[in-house]
């Protein structure tokens, strides 16, 4: 299942999870983050209706974090968090119950083999802690899009933007003991990102999902092309290339298994992500950090997708 707070790069990873063969998404759950919950859970429809798979149910989660005020990111994808798209309302309509209950049910009904894409705020898989401790033993594996490896952050110097969003949550998802990997902002900058020419053959592409994954990265586009602090003039694909490891494993060539934790009583380095690689604190590992990914096999596998009819 994908934790998704639906934006350009989102739309991305929530299209391999539909599309691609032999993945079997159970279930969209959806928080606040990028946009609001009511945008975000609109876009995670819009995106279900696009792929052609209106069987996959989507629910509607976490509208704030466990504790502060929501910070969104419209500012670099949108208003509407789909490039400005505005797409009409959706046909399919929202699954009913919290999206915490089903993920929880889920956890149970796929005990042991269930996969976590959390690729938003941790607020839904934290509040899923709190109401069932025992969720890391059910679920094979948790996969988080956040923080960053002793690198710069994307909201702050000192924090990504999901982490940075509900720190509190990421705090206690770091330490329930699930199997986590961690793919950090530093890695999406080293290897996620495609530029303008070579997303020349997306642009020449013209099928129903090329066309959908442009419109939906417009604004991070245009974002990252005027950003201060270093011009990028291409899009940036931070849960994709998560959702694409958890897909292909040989996707990733190196991690390292460290201490991670998460500042939240700081409101300097609020959602700093501690990655202590040399074990200088001596805790026990509780992250599998990826630190290095084939990123021609990553492009190779996103232009596969798009290329669909
Ligand atoms: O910092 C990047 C992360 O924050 C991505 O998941 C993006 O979609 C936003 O949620
Ligand atoms: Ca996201």
């Amino acid at each position: 299942m994908i934790d998704t707070d639906t934006a350009g790069d989102d739309v991305t990873a929530m299209l391999f999870g539909l599309l691609w063969p032999d993945v079997a998404l159970e279930a969209v759950t959806v928080c606040c983050g990028n946009v609001y919950l009511e945008q975000a859970t609109r876009n995670a429809l819009n995106t279900v209706e696009v792929a052609g798979r209106p069987d996959v149910p989507v629910y509607a989660g976490a509208a704030r974090p466990l504790v502060r005020d929501l910070v969104t990111a419209h500012y670099v994808h949108g208003p509407d968090g789909m490039g400005g798209a505005n797409f009409p309302e959706p046909t399919p309509s929202l699954a009913e119950g919290h999206a915490v209950d089903a993920l929880i049910e889920l956890s149970r009904r796929h005990a042991g083999e269930l996969e976590i894409i959390a690729q938003a705020p941790l607020t839904n898989i934290a509040l899923a802690l709190l109401l069932d401790p025992e969720l890391p033993s059910r679920v094979r594996r948790l996969w988080v899009m956040g923080g960053s490896n002793n690198r710069l952050g994307n909201i702050t110097p000192a924090a990504e933007f999901n982490f940075y969003v509900d720190p509190e949550a990421a705090h206690l998802v770091l330490a329930a003991g699930f199997e986590l990997t961690l793919v950090p902002w530093d890695l999406c900058i080293d290897y996620g990102i495609l530029l303008r020419d070579e997303l020349r053959p997306v642009l020449d592409m013209r099928t129903k999902l090329s066309e959908f994954y442009l419109q939906v990265n417009r604004s991070v586009w245009e974002f990252s092309t005027k950003a201060e602090g270093g011009s990028i003039d291409g899009i940036s694909h931070p849960d994709s290339l998560m959702m694409a490891m958890a897909i292909e494993h040989n996707l990733i060539l190196e991690t390292r298994d460290c201490f991670v934790d998460v500042e939240y009583s700081s409101e300097l380095t609020r959602g700093y992500s501690l990655v202590d690689l040399n074990a200088v604190l001596h805790k026990p590992s509780n992250a599998t950090v990826v630190t290095r990914v084939d990123r021609d096999r990553f492009k190779a596998m996103l232009f596969e997708l798009l290329s669909r009819s």
